[in-house]
């Protein structure tokens, strides 16, 4: 048997992705790590993860790493529906099932912290308006209980809502780690909360909030490692959120969509650097799309270069990349593992067919976002060349 043919990978030359690695506390066998996906499947009204949810993750147990799907840390923060919380002793014990199964099974799975603040919708919210850092429309579209909706304008946070919310992120990590999990991600990507307060478009706060738009996500870190460890804390961020990169399964932009700019980009490098500074378990890098506005390969990778510079902990880089472009970015010395998001939902024996230099089957859009157990734990693992695989879509187009 030749070991270099890529069919019989042999353990002494594995790929980069299947080599491992260790992230703060955690020994991965693997690089290759599931991105945290909102399937919207908790409809019941306790937002409690079920057994559908055991099932799913346990499909997925051969990850290096699972970031489990976003999940509320409170009442305020809910902002989509069938989205499961982390904030009753209900969904304690429900999650418990969750990654019970996820250890027996070999793996790790670590909690995102989500909060949508601003973009969340009064029919969320039983009438009320939702907070953000300024009292600022952000001009977004959202899914509500009623369908797609524009945002409203937010009420601007108290003071007392701020120290409430940093409360609910450290109760919500204490709760992660009863719940069993090995960690928790902190989104400050995206539209949601924390990315609110990095956007002076919407941060327009002349407290100590506003004067540093990082103070908030940084108190956020400070407060969860208190209640866990900084080891245990990765941080998810989207420096280069612009709507023009939104993945077409995304819900349409309003009229004045996010938009990455030098000042964003700044207070990102600062938020950054500061993370280095208090040694969290990892920084997770939404990038920007391959090829995006037309650049190329070494564009793409440059950017996540960037904040390698920046940061000297692990570093995770997600978005567009397929197999090639995972095992080149971890080699170039760039990241230490690669996330994958839309692969995962098609092709539960992901880690697998990378390791057998298999076809990647594609997910069905119609089913991201609900749908019960189909589209969701029903994705067959590979089964032969003979069963037809399907050939997945390539990068940004899923
Ligand atoms: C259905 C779906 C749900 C998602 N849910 C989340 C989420 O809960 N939290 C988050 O940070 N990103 C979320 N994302 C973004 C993904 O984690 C990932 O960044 C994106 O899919 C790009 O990676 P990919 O090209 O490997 O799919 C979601 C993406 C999709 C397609």
């Amino acid at each position: 048997m030749n070991p270099h043919h890529p069919h019989h990978p042999s353990t002494d030359d594995a790929q980069p992705l299947l080599r491992p690695t260790s992230i703060g506390e955690l020994r991965l066998p693997n690089r290759v790590v599931m991105a945290p996906l909102t399937r919207a499947r908790a409809t019941n009204p306790e937002r409690v993860p079920t057994e559908l949810h055991a099932a799913y993750y346990g499909q997925r147990a051969a990850a290096g790493l699972i970031v489990g799907e976003g999940v509320w840390v409170g009442e305020q923060a809910i902002g989509f529906g069938g989205v499961p919380g982390l904030h009753t002793e209900r969904q304690v014990a429900a999650w418990r099932q969750v990654t019970g199964l996820v250890h027996a099974l070999g793996g790790r799975i670590v909690a995102q912290l989500w909060h949508t603040g601003a973009v969340s919708h009064p029919d969320h919210l039983g009438g009320a308006l939702p907070a953000g850092p300024s009292a600022v429309n952000p001009q977004e579209t959202v899914h509500t209980p009623y369908g797609r909706q524009g945002t409203v304008t937010p009420r601007a946070m108290t003071g007392a809502d701020i120290e409430r919310t940093i409360e609910a992120y450290a109760a919500a990590a204490g709760n992660a780690r009863r719940a069993g999990f090995d960690g928790v991600e902190i989104a400050a990507n995206g539209i949601y909360l924390l990315a609110q307060f990095l956007n002076r478009r919407l941060n327009r706060r002349t407290d100590r909030y506003g004067a540093d738009p990082t103070r908030l996500p940084l108190d956020v870190v400070d407060a969860v490692s208190a209640a866990w460890s900084a080891r245990r804390v990765g941080v998810r961020l989207s420096p280069y959120w612009t709507a023009a990169d939104r993945p077409p399964s995304a819900p349409p932009c309003g009229a004045y969509p996010y938009t990455a700019d030098a000042r964003t980009l700044a207070d990102h490098d600062a938020l950054v650097a500061e993370l280095g500074r208090h040694r969290i378990g990892y920084l997770h890098l939404r990038g920007r799309a391959p090829g995006a506005g037309g650049r190329a390969h070494a564009a793409w990778f440059a950017e996540f270069a960037r904040y390698r510079r920046l940061f000297d902990g692990p570093l995770i880089a997600n978005h567009g990349f397929d197999r090639a472009g995972g095992n080149a970015i971890i080699e170039a010395g760039i990241a230490d593992a690669v996330s994958f998001g839309r692969p995962f939902i098609a092709n539960p024996d992901l880690v697998s067919r990378f390791a057998l230099g298999h076809e990647m089957a594609a997910s069905d859009r119609a089913t991201h976002y609900g749908g019960g157990e189909r589209g969701y734990v029903d994705y067959p693992v590979w089964a032969g060349a003979e069963t037809g695989s399907e050939t997945w879509p390539g990068p940004g187009r899923g």
